[in-house]
């Protein structure tokens, strides 16, 4: 008889962006004449920037000719968009990182939940709450935690992020091995210091564990003091694997592709105490399951990181963050307390009530669609999400539409 992975069951019935989308399609199916504003799901809503479409353009004439045709491409992606990638994201910035190190994928949603596969099943985990739900979800299908009890998996050392800590949490007292870290943060929009990064590089040194850093927000950071990747600290390379995405970068949330930096002197350890290579096991991997981004795809990443498309994708990240700055500024006349949207494009408003209450009287009330912090974890409880992802025309009529419900 077939059976099932058990640890499933353990699971919340659907993603929380799937909950999400039933309930508001419940919604436009019963007031069909109430046109709703999206400020949920962090999906861009603006064209790609000009210089990737050329690239598209460009890459797909090299595919209609058999001399320049393209079959499979190398798994960890080309040459060329590697190289880019090290020479802007991690040469310039003085990171020790090479362009072997590099793995492009198609999202960092599945380089973050498949990462996981190449550790072990009884690893300890530290995990941030709220969190970007895709890190503990995937360790739940792989067992490596127990049942949800309150809000919770046991075996889990959760890292609060709370007003209290400014949505940044303390290092755990407690020995773990997989930390998972993201800054600027998805959700609350809260960024590192170098001094915060560098104290996580220190504990992951000290526990011979490995830090998973989620920097797919980097390219809103404004303030110059901020690291935009963990490889700025001295020794991060050691302990550290970067998640990096061109979706909230240049808008490829529907073009797909991503990078993850696997630092070649990166180890873990067997049952014996015999280290090993997390970039050979990640090069296994990846080589085994996953088959390359398309050519025009990659193209199109790489015309990113010519000067023009620097210019343009920088106008798409501030157009967005001025879209914070509006969203901010609302939430600070209707006496909200929030963080984030000036180094991040989400605003996390601490609501004091219900989240899913809050979520439901935006939803009927201002046809606003927003994320609900308990969806994030325990601590995301009290909170929503407002992303800035949208128009500038729906940030603004939405921005009046809950000044109004919340009157
Ligand atoms: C979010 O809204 O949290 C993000 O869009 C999710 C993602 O990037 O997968």
């Amino acid at each position: 008889m077939i059976r099932i992975n058990e640890n499933y069951t353990k699971l919340k019935a659907s993603y929380l962006f799937t909950d999400i989308a039933k309930r508001v399609n419940a919604f436009v199916a019963a007031n069909p004449a109430k046109p709703i504003i999206r400020l949920g799901i962090g999906d861009v809503t603006e064209p790609l920037p000009p210089v990737c479409i050329t690239a598209l353009h460009a890459a797909t004439d090299e595919m209609a000719k058999r001399e320049t045709f393209k079959g499979y491409g190398p798994e960890q992606g080309y040459a060329f968009l590697r190289e880019a990638i090290t020479a802007h994201d991690y040469t310039a910035r003085g990171c020790p990182i090479e362009a072997d190190e590099i793995f492009v994928s198609d999202g960092s949603k599945c380089d973050c939940g498949n990462i996981q596969e190449i550790f072990g099943s009884d690893i300890r985990l530290a995990i941030p709450d709220p969190v970007y739900p895709v890190y503990i979800d995937t360790n739940v299908m792989a067992g490596r935690t127990g049942m949800n009890a309150d809000g919770r998996y046991t075996g889990v050392t959760y890292l609060d992020s709370t007003p209290a800590n400014g949505y940044v949490p303390a290092i755990p007292s407690a020995a773990t091995d997989l930390i998972y870290l993201c800054f600027p943060n998805n959700p609350t929009g809260a960024v590192a210091t170098r001094t915060q990064l560098a104290a996580w590089v220190a504990y992951a040194k000290k526990n011979q564990a490995i830090i998973l850093f989620d920097s797919a927000y980097e390219a809103y950071i404004r303030d110059p003091a901020i690291p935009h990747s963990i490889y700025e600290i001295p020794g991060a390379r050691d302990v550290a694997i970067e998640f990096r995405s061109f979706s909230k970068t240049a808008g490829f949330t529907g073009t797909r592709c991503a990078y993850t930096v696997v630092p070649k002197s990166l180890q873990a350890f067997d049952a014996a105490g015999q280290p090993h290579s997390v970039h050979a096991l990640w090069t296994r991997r990846h080589t085994t399951k996953f088959n390359g981004v398309a050519y025009p795809i990659q193209k199109a990443a790489a015309a990113i990181f010519t000067a023009a498309g620097q210019q343009q994708t920088r106008a798409m990240t501030d157009f967005y963050l001025g879209n914070a700055k509006l969203i901010r500024d609302a939430m600070a006349k209707l006496r909200l307390p929030c963080v984030g949207g000036d180094n991040a494009p989400y605003i996390w408003i601490n609501t004091g009530r219900d989240s899913w209450e809050f979520f439901d009287l935006l939803l009927n009330q201002a046809q606003v669609v927003c994320t609900p912090g308990a969806g994030f974890g325990k601590c995301g409880e009290g909170h929503v999400r407002i992303s800035a992802f949208n128009s500038r025309a729906n940030v603004e009529a939405a921005l009046t539409r809950i000044a109004a419900a919340l009157k």
